[in-house]
């Protein structure tokens, strides 16, 4: 542990399953296991507004296939090949709940959350699918998956050229599975301006096939364009990570006001999960300061777990495993075992409530 780490305790109680894999307790790296900036990161984006309004009145008495407005034409003949990959642990209907990890500010730790919130739930036995829609891909390669195993992926299930079950693929994580972003999933915001339902694509591709999930994280690139829209769109609730740092609440009231534009215009039920504070490193005091000046603006809405600012967590993907697998006992590792915990009980509340 470096002088900036913090520590954090280990729940009691909420340890890996027995079966979970043999994570290096010792720290040592990736033990067992193999191991870019985007374009409009962080700016506003001018055509949202429009896009949203123009969408409310167009998806009125639109249908619900995908794979329309040409019909079957989208589909992509040269990726006619279906994964037969055995599926592990097929298991009885459960409730997936949809959660994207998103934040228009680019590096506030999205992707580092989506896999390790993902791992951290899959450790405690709960069966999980992440979806990487961020044409960076950098779910994908934090767990490890080629670019072979990315062929069908977000893109195509945007597409229509494929449906779910195609497009999912197991990790070496036990109970995480994972939809991949392809190289053209960086098309995709263009190609779906001509396609129907361009915000609803992602929602009609997953809507009532999620049964076998207990819960569904979507990682969302660094901007509040199509693919996000899509995730939000999709997604019962939104998981805000938020980078202790001077503009974060700057850049949270720009995201708060999107995810109320798609709550009144597309997702009525859309709803923000929590925000999660990350990279906090308890000698600045800067850190401190944003911590407190978040909690004092949105309350309950910030999880009490805070993830601290840890190398372990930052090396990890390079190993192609999540910071859990590399280290298990590190400080961001048992952070985030906490946050699945917090994640978990939010998610429960709900369903009582329903
Ligand atoms: N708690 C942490 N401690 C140390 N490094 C971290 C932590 N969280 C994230 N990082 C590192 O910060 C960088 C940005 O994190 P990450 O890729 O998760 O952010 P992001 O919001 O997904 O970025 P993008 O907007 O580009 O998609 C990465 O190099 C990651 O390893
Ligand atoms: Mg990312």
């Amino acid at each position: 542990m470096t002088s900036t780490e913090q520590e954090h305790s280990p729940e009691p109680g909420f340890e890996p399953e027995p079966n979970w894999p043999d994570a290096p307790g010792s720290g040592s790296p990736g033990a067992g296991y193999p191991g870019a900036g985007y374009p409009g990161a962080g700016l506003p984006d001018p055509d949202l507004e429009a896009e949203l309004a123009a969408s409310a009145a167009e998806d009125a008495g639109m249908t619900s296939d995908p794979s329309t407005k040409d019909g079957n034409s989208i589909k992509n003949d040269n990726k006619a090949q279906k994964d037969d990959t055995p599926r592990p642990h097929a298991a009885p209907q459960r409730m997936g709940r949809v959660l994207a990890v998103a934040n228009q500010k680019g590096g506030v730790g999205k992707t580092t959350t989506a896999i390790n919130l993902a791992t951290a739930l899959a450790a405690v036995g709960e069966r999980v699918l992440l979806i990487d829609s961020d044409p960076q891909g950098n779910a994908s390669t934090g767990l490890g998956l080629s670019q072979d195993e990315r062929q069908f992926g977000t893109y195509e299930l945007l597409m229509g050229a494929a449906v779910l079950d195609e497009t999912i693929r197991p990790t070496k994580v036990p109970n995480l599975l994972i939809v991949p972003a392809s190289v053209e999933l960086a098309g995709a915001e263009l190609e779906m301006m001509d396609l129907d339902r361009r915000q609803h694509r992602l929602k009609d591709a997953i809507d009532g096939k999620l049964g076998e999930f207990d819960h569904v994280l979507i990682d969302c690139p660094p901007s509040l364009t199509l693919l996000t829209v899509n995730a939000m769109v999709a997604a019962d609730a939104v998981l805000v990570p938020l980078q202790c740092e001077f503009f974060a609440l700057e850049g949270l009231s720009q995201l708060l006001r999107t995810i109320e534009r798609v709550r009144t215009t597309l997702n009525p039920s859309l709803d923000v999960q929590g925000v999660v504070l990350t990279m906090f490193d308890k000698r600045n005091n800067l850190s401190e300061q944003v911590a407190a000046d978040v909690r004092g603006f949105l309350g309950e809405k910030v999880y009490e777990t805070v993830i601290p600012r840890n190398v372990r967590i930052s090396e990890a993907p390079s190993h192609g495993v999540p910071a859990l697998i590399y280290d298990h006992r590190a400080p961001g590792s048992t952070a985030y075992m906490s946050l699945a915990r917090e994640v978990i009980k939010r998610e429960q509340a709900i369903r009582d409530a329903a």
